[in-house]
């Protein structure tokens, strides 16, 4: 029995193929509406298959009227294959779409602290001349901080400087008054020659006002190897203070005391730009170190000199950022360290 594939059949799956396909409204819709409609279960697909009984002389126009209706149902599939795929990616597109004008919801990560940009920016530029960058306790051994230094018994240096000793007294524990110690723990620990510079904290019993605090911050350097002079010291300090104020910066060198170099000088830095005009500011102290101490350390005065340095680093931030009140250095306000950028 020959199937009967009538123009009214054909043309009625064709339009119920055409309006599942229009009804799919995702990529998935619109395959299962194909399977539906196109599959070999499908209306369309029976009558495909009731092809091979249609009798001889109908076969071409029965073949043509059945491949139009495939031809316009695949046509219209493709279509809308198109257009959701479209829509799909446009929504996808939407979803991830940055607003760049929205207020970000940014969560504060703090700032580092200006007095630590500086210590190691001041580091950095020994780093860059080949020096080592060193570290020492801040709970100092008396004789680090003040008998190595050639500092006497009774001597009124060591009164000169306001120091925490720390209880039971008798273990001659101290907080340290400057980074001086950690020239000798330097020379201790390393085969000469020695370069070496020790940013660090410090101690002295000061009130805090507006220019004291009883804990600051120094940075020291140390330079021992064969035939170091007063000129290598003064040429290390200019570099240092070009490197940080500008090629104008210039350093001078006045007589000065400390028993653990000899001869000492203070350290005077001048810019045209500081505030209040050009002028000399006093910045450290520095000199050739004392033979006593090469010898504390085991070390031949006569073999080996250098040179030594120190100067405070709140005072730099000071007189180099134009911070008039040390209280802003101490009392952790945000508000303070982000003024100096987000370094990290
Ligand atoms: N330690 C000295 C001070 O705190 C500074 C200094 C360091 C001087 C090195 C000479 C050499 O005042």
């Amino acid at each position: 029995m020959s199937t009967v594939i009538s123009p009214e059949a054909v043309a009625a799956a064709v339009d119920n193929a055409l309006v599942a396909i229009a009804a799919a409204t995702t990529v998935d819709e619109l395959k299962q509406a194909r399977t539906a409609h196109v599959g070999e279960a499908s209306p369309l697909g029976q009558l495909n298959a009731g092809m091979r009984h249609v009798a001889p002389e109908m076969k071409a126009e029965t073949g043509k009227l059945m491949g139009q209706a495939r031809a316009s149902v695949n046509q219209a599939y493709a279509q809308r294959e198109g257009e959701l795929a479209q829509a799909e990616e446009t929504a996808r597109l939407m979803a991830e779409a940055v607003d760049v004008t929205a207020v970000a919801q940014r969560r504060t990560v703090g700032a580092r602290h200006p007095l630590n940009l500086l210590m190691e920016e001041m580091s950095n530029i020994f780093v860059g001349m080949g020096w080592e960058v060193a570290e020492g306790p801040e709970l100092e051994n008396e004789w680090f901080n003040f008998d190595a230094l050639n500092f006497d018994e009774d001597h009124p240096a060591r009164a000169m400087q306001d120091t925490f000793f720390v209880e039971p007294v008798d273990r001659h524990l101290l907080m340290r008054t400057h980074t001086s110690p950690v020239q000798v723990r330097s020379l201790l620990s390393r085969e000469l020659p020695v370069y070496v510079v020790a940013p660090g904290r410090v101690y002295r019993t000061d009130e805090l006002d507006a220019t004291h605090t009883p804990v600051f911050h120094q940075m020291e350097g140390i330079a021992i190897d064969k035939g170091l002079t007063m000129a290598h010291l003064k040429g290390t300090l200019e570099h240092l203070a070009r490197a940080m104020f500008g090629d104008d910066a210039k350093i001078r060198l006045r007589p000065n005391y400390f028993p653990f170099t000899e001869p000492s000088a203070e350290l005077d830095i001048w810019h045209p730009t500081f505030r209040g005009g050009a002028r000399w500011i006093e910045w450290g102290g520095c000199g050739m170190v004392n033979p006593n101490v090469l010898r504390a350390a085991g070390i031949d005065p006569d073999e080996y000199q250098g040179f030594a340095f120190g100067m405070g680093i709140e005072r730099t931030l000071m007189f180099r950022n134009d911070v008039a009140d040390m209280h802003d250095m101490v009392e952790g306000d945000i508000r303070f360290s982000q003024q100096f950028g987000m370094v990290v």
